[in-house]
């Protein structure tokens, strides 16, 4: 079985380290699964006015999500939380009311950061947002990646071995996760 994995990342820079620790995971499920990077940058500012006629860039996103059998989500952590950025696409996608791309399905939380916590802080933030959309986050493992300069080159080469072999049981456990959630 190929999964489709929809994934958010939490960061719109170019050089992102989060950008790059998706890269590297979509490297380690080989062809398990196909990774399919979400848009959120250009998601409108949630306006519940605007629910009657929704911003087509949020319509894109809920497609998007509703046609994969997964989510990831690869965050930095901002001022001890999540980015904005993806909570507003996260907020858009679960609305309006009733029509919740997320409901049900799988997902998975992971993040990098600089700091000594590896986004720790923001991943817990982010957990609490997902169970209330109605995702089924896997519980363990949790992976705080704290990046160092090289721990993963731009095409998503994990350089450490340590690292590598943590990330691969990261994604086999995550994808295993996969298959039983949507056979329950
Ligand atoms: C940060 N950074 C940061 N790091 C951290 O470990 N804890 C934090 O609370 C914060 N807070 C924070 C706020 C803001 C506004 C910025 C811009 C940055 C540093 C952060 O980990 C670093 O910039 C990462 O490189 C961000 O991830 P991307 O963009 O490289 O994926």
């Amino acid at each position: 079985n190929q999964y489709k994995i929809a994934v958010f990342v939490g960061s719109l820079r170019k050089e992102s380290i989060n950008r790059r620790l998706a890269l590297a995971l979509e490297k380690l499920a080989g062809d398990r699964a196909k990774f399919e990077y979400i848009q959120i940058g250009d998601v409108p500012l949630y306006n519940q006015d605007h629910d009657t006629q929704f911003p087509a860039q949020g319509t894109r996103m809920k497609n998007q999500v509703r046609a994969a059998d997964a989510v990831l989500f690869v965050t930095p952590e901002y001022n001890r939380s999540i980015p904005g950025v993806l909570k507003n696409a996260i907020d858009t996608a679960s609305r309006p009311y009733g029509d919740n791309a997320f409901a049900g399905k799988p997902a998975a939380v992971v993040g990098a950061s600089i700091g000594a916590i590896g986004s720790a802080m923001a991943q817990q933030h982010l957990r609490n947002v997902l169970v209330f959309v109605d995702l089924a986050v896997m519980p363990q493992p949790e992976a705080f990646v704290q990046f160092k300069d090289g721990l993963i080159e731009a095409d998503g080469t994990i350089s450490n071995d340590g690292t590598r072999q943590f990330l691969q049981g990261y994604v086999d456990k995550f994808l295993a996760w996969t298959e039983h959630q949507l056979k329950a």
